[in-house]
């Protein structure tokens, strides 16, 4: 018997209460929360008398000869962060902030797709058909012959993917927050629309080895649901993500099934849509004043990649009771980790001072190898002394203040080498590798972060802690 059951659904991550709450107890979003009914039947669990019907079980094929081959775009940072390409039936999802760049970036792809021979359907809930044309026309992509449509009904869409001549192999959808199964109430881009909507879709994929990408928008009012609703239902979740104030864009993988996460292609936007930027450290290098007081060169990793980026610190008296820390494209709490260990083991005293931290060019690093780097950037801010020139660094800094290994060391050599930095400060590295010979990047280990203290040519050991 059906009844019908109001429920309280989180818009951002899609958590269910009974209860209607200002705050959502899951991810503690503001606002979140919208009363939505449904009507739910009854489970009778399993005790009737109706037998299941038997399924059928396969072998793992013996041998490794049974490949798939994966949908290439040839544009290669987009291909990266798939894992290689595209996996026959799988269904990714999109995620970013409005006009990030999301449908243009998906508009190239697919008509590079198409170029290479892959049968594509793109279907925009937001723009008409003439738009999209107007976009790819002002791409220079006007004739590719890309099957598009503007519709957002879920049955209609798969209807006509399973009955089309040729066989779909790509099926982009824009947005999934515009899509609708009309046997449902509720409205488009509620958490139980956005849910079943697709699901509908990915079951209709998977059993044809379709593959589909969806957009998502990324909201923070709340209004519609966001993909972090969708993000268990997906195999590959990616994040185009950017300044707007800046011309990059750059495109993540938080989860893949198929491929490393935390991988990244960057992006430039231009009149003519995204290009592919081939050399990334030499772009967040571009502008770098080598001279300034406070600025380190950090050899990051980004999934397979290395990359470098440019952490500045500024460090000022502050009048502040408790001072001001403020931290862009880094981790808060890891700042005061460092700050804190600087003051505890070095004898540095920070704790008058407003500190600001910086990854130049609005790129985000998450990972702890940058502790180094911080810290030499925040020892040369308070000092006011510029670090050593053509110097990079990485290594992450425990509570003790040692300096520990961080993964990929000799990638991030060869990359600081291949731009041309003389010297490298690091962690002790773990076996020498006969691929280091081949750099002309001369190494200096050290173990814990007094040292760099040292090399940089300050004494932190003063009385008054003043420089
Ligand atoms: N004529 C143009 N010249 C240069 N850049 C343009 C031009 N038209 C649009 N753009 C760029 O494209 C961006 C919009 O891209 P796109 O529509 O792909 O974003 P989106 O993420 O799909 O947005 P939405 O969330 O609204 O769907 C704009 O922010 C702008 O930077
Ligand atoms: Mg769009
Ligand atoms: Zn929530």
């Amino acid at each position: 018997m059906a009844k019908v059951q109001k429920s309280y659904v989180c818009n951002n991550c899609g958590s269910i209460s009974t209860r209607w709450a200002g705050k959502c107890d899951a991810c503690n979003e503001w606002n979140t929360i919208t009363e939505e009914i449904s009507e739910v039947s009854v489970p009778k669990g399993l005790s009737g008398k109706q037998k299941g019907r038997l399924i059928e079980f396969v072998n793992l094929p013996a041998g490794t000869s049974c490949t798939y081959p994966r949908l290439l775009t040839r544009i290669s940072e987009f291909d990266r962060v798939t894992g290689g390409g595209i996996v026959p039936g799988a269904a990714i999802l999109i995620g970013g902030d409005p006009g990030i760049g999301k449908s243009t970036l998906l508009l190239q792809s697919v008509c590079a797709l198409t170029k290479n021979n892959v049968s594509c359907v793109y279907i925009s809930g937001e723009e008409s058909t003439d738009q999209i044309h107007m976009r790819a026309i002002r791409l220079g992509l006007g004739n590719t012959p890309v099957k598009l449509a503007a519709a957002t009904n879920v049955r209609d869409i798969l209807e006509s993917v399973k009955t089309s001549k040729d066989k779909i192999q790509l099926l982009i959808i824009d947005s999934i927050q515009t899509m609708y199964v009309d046997s449902i109430d509720s409205a488009p881009g509620t958490v139980t629309q956005v849910r079943t909507s697709a699901q509908e879709i990915i079951r209709t994929a998977k059993l044809k080895g379709i593959s589909v990408v969806f957009v998502g928008h990324v909201t923070k009012d709340g209004q519609i649901a966001g993909p972090r609703v969708l993000e268990h239902l997906v195999d590959t979740v990616l994040y185009f993500e950017g300044d707007r104030s800046h011309h990059f864009r750059i495109l993540r993988a938080v989860k893949n099934r198929f491929g490393p996460t935390d991988e990244i292609g960057v992006f430039e936007m231009a009149e003519q849509g995204l290009i592919e930027v081939d050399n990334p450290s030499a772009l967040f290098l571009s502008q770098r004043h080598e001279d300034a007081a406070g600025s380190a060169v950090l050899a990051a990793l980004e999934g397979t990649r290395p990359l470098l980026v440019e952490v500045q610190a500024l460090v000022a008296p502050s009048s502040l009771a408790s001072p001001r820390r403020s931290v862009l494209g880094w981790d808060n709490n890891r700042l005061a980790m460092i700050v804190a260990v600087l003051e505890t083991r070095c004898g540095i005293k920070l704790s008058n001072y407003d500190i600001f931290l910086n990854i130049a060019g609005g790129i985000r690093i998450n990972e702890p190898a940058a502790d180094l780097a911080v810290a030499a950037a925040l020892i040369s801010a308070i000092s006011n002394l510029p670090l050593p020139a053509n110097t990079v660094f990485f290594g992450e800094i425990g509570l003790a203040g040692e300096v520990r290994q961080v993964a990929q060391a000799d990638l991030r050599l060869k990359e600081s080498s291949k731009l041309g930095f003389e010297r490298a400060t690091i962690p002790v590295l773990q076996k020498k590798k006969a691929s280091n010979k081949n750099t002309v990047i001369t190494v200096n280990e050290i173990t814990h972060i007094n040292k760099l203290a040292e090399i940089l040519g300050v004494n932190p050991n003063r009385e008054d802690g003043s420089f």
